[in-house]
């Protein structure tokens, strides 16, 4: 028997056992119930008492060796993985992970917000579906026009109170004044609703960015300067700006504000429909109705607004002639814009 422990002995001094589940198997080889200094322990009893007390000496040596070693080795193998590190190819070339690519309307969208906020404007926001109030009436919005009809508009209910996808992001306009006086300078990002036949260049939701600057002393020249400001940063140093007279209800003047097509750099190309301009935003002063609805004194207080269209600005950065790509999510287009930015 004493040949037996110091074999053990010498058996259990060699193992290696790099991880949990061979510090198990050891465990269970050797010192469980059914393990082998168990079965010693059976042994022990068959032992002549002449020798008991020299063999019991040894045999509990024994088990506290073993019992060392368990605690050793388990102490070594916490922490690393269950896998027998043996079995892994350490030379193998890494597996690539697909990683996600931010969407070219929030790369644009920040663009534009980050130009504005250079210029002092802060960001608002205000809720999708809306009220009759917030986008047309109290942005002086007659009670015929053609954007209050069903064909335009997308109504959740109608009568006794008309609530509703906002068409635009004016709303935050009125939103806005109506909780503050000026000086205000926002601009605010959104998704807008129009009941439109889905095609390449059109569809039945898209965002917009709207600008507004209420204060003393507010002038065309003012808006004029701002844009022409955005115009450069967002489309380079030589960018012109022309602004045209047109109409909104919110706004007198009014006007529409064409870039230099830089595609031809303003010869004239089929892009710019050979007119070397190309459409970006509406803007004007903001009519005195609308300051008055939303209970700012227009006797003291004058401002701009402007709003655009994100899918437009990201058309003309990124030639994306099909409207329809920005909202498919596949991942073939998304991830075009990964190198973008
Ligand atoms: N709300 C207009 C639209 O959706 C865009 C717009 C034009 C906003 C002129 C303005 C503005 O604030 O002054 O077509």
């Amino acid at each position: 028997m004493i040949n037996k422990i110091e074999a053990i002995r010498e058996e259990v001094n060699a193992v290696k056992a790099e991880i949990p589940a061979k510090v198990e198997e050891f465990r269970i080889k050797y010192l469980s119930k059914k393990g082998i200094l168990a079965s010693l322990m059976e042994e022990f009893r068959t032992v002549p008492a002449d020798q008991k007390r020299e063999l019991g000496q040894k045999l509990n040596q024994l088990k506290n060796f073993v019992t060392e070693r368990y605690n050793i080795l388990k102490e070594n193998a916490a922490g690393t993985s269950a896998i027998d590190v043996s079995s892994i190819d350490l030379t193998r070339s890494a597996t690539s992970f697909p990683v996600g690519a931010r969407h070219p309307i929030s790369i644009v969208r920040n663009d534009i917000i980050r130009i504005f906020s250079d210029m002092g404007f802060t960001v608002a926001e205000g809720p999708e579906i809306e009220d009759d109030w917030h986008v047309f009436s109290s942005l002086n919005f007659p009670a015929d026009h053609p954007a209050r009809d069903m064909q335009d508009t997308f109504f959740i209910t109608r009568n006794p109170i008309d609530v509703l996808l906002r068409t635009h992001t004016s709303s935050v306009q009125t939103r806005t004044m109506e909780k503050n006086q000026p000086p205000i300078r926002i601009v605010c990002p959104g998704r807008v609703y129009r009941n439109e036949a889905i095609s390449a260049r059109a569809h039945c939701f898209f965002h917009q960015i709207e600008g507004l600057y209420i204060d003393k002393n507010v002038s065309f020249a003012d808006l004029r300067q701002v844009l022409l400001n955005f115009a450069r940063q967002m489309f380079g140093p030589e960018t012109k700006i022309r602004l045209r007279p047109s109409y909104f209800p919110f706004t007198e003047p009014s006007a529409e504000m064409d870039i230099s097509c830089d595609i031809c750099g303003g010869k004239g190309c089929p892009f710019c429909k050979e007119t070397g301009w190309v459409e970006i935003l509406g803007c004007g002063m903001v009519d005195p109705n609308v300051l008055k609805a939303c209970g700012i004194d227009p006797e003291v207080y004058s401002g701009y607004a402007f709003g655009l269209g994100i899918e437009r600005i990201t058309n003309l950065k990124y030639k994306v002639k099909d409207l329809r790509m920005f909202s498919e999510n596949d991942v073939r287009f998304l991830a075009e814009f990964e190198s973008a930015r």
